[in-house]
Order: structure tokens, then sequence, then C-alpha cells
């Protein structure tokens, strides 16, 4: 493991970006790491279909907890076909350590709440 990059996510898990509430999220989902039960929900609120604020909170280790710092970090000011094509690599890639198998949960929490809330926001806006 890198030093730095060991550095970077306790110092995220410590002091975490983006992390909070927002109010009247127009893209929100939780869910759960099914291996430890700890929990990630991700807010976002968009401007002219871009991301224009996005928080998150919840509990969980250090990986999980900077890898939703990263993410929430990555995608501002991004369209959501632009979110929807990010995938493992984005996020691996900026975490930058190598991640076991038992740990990828981990760290793909956070990016796959996301790709459900915006999933199901493109839902409810299909009803409308
Ligand atoms: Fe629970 Fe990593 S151990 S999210």
């Amino acid at each position: 493991m890198s030093d730095m990059y060991a550095e970077m996510i306790i110092d995220l898990y410590r002091h975490p970006m983006n992390y909070g509430k927002i109010e009247n999220p127009d893209i929100k989902a939780q869910d759960t790491n099914p291996i430890c039960g700890d929990i990630i929900e991700i807010q976002v609120k968009l401007n002219k279909g871009r991301v224009k604020e996005v928080k998150f909170n919840g509990k969980g280790c250090a990986i999980s907890q900077a890898s939703a710092s990263l993410l929430t970090e990555m995608i501002k000011g991004k369209k959501i076909d632009e979110l929807l094509k990010m995938d493992k690599k984005d996020i691996l890639d900026a975490l930058g350590i190598e991640i076991s198998p038992v740990r990828l949960k981990c760290a793909l929490l956070p990016l796959k709440v996301l790709k459900m809330g915006i999933y199901s926001y493109l839902g409810e806006l299909n009803k409308v």
C-alpha cells in the first residue's frame, strides 16, 4: 500500500469531504454493505442536468468513507450520463491502493448507491 494514499484514506475517514445532508435532493439513495451492515446514503441536487451539490452520510470503514468522499468530489458539475459511465476503475484509481476482494464491496458501495439513486430518479422522470 502506498503510504501517501493510505494517509489520504485515513485523513478522509477522519475529515470526510461532502459529509452531510441536502434539503430536497433530486437524487437520493442508500444501501448497505451486506458483509458488515454499514450504510451509505448519497443525496444530489441537480441544476440543468448537472450535479450542483452532493452530500453523503452514514457509517462505514475508512475505505468506504474515503471512497464516498472522493466520489462526491469527482462528480461535482458532471452530467447524469457521465455519472452513469463511471465504473469500478474510476473509484480504484482515485483510492490509489490495492483493494482486497473483501474490501471491494466497501470501496464500491458509494458508486452503487449513486447509480441506484440515478436510476430511480430517471425512472420517476419517465413516469411523468
Ligand atoms: Fe463496512 Fe467497509 S467494513 S463498509
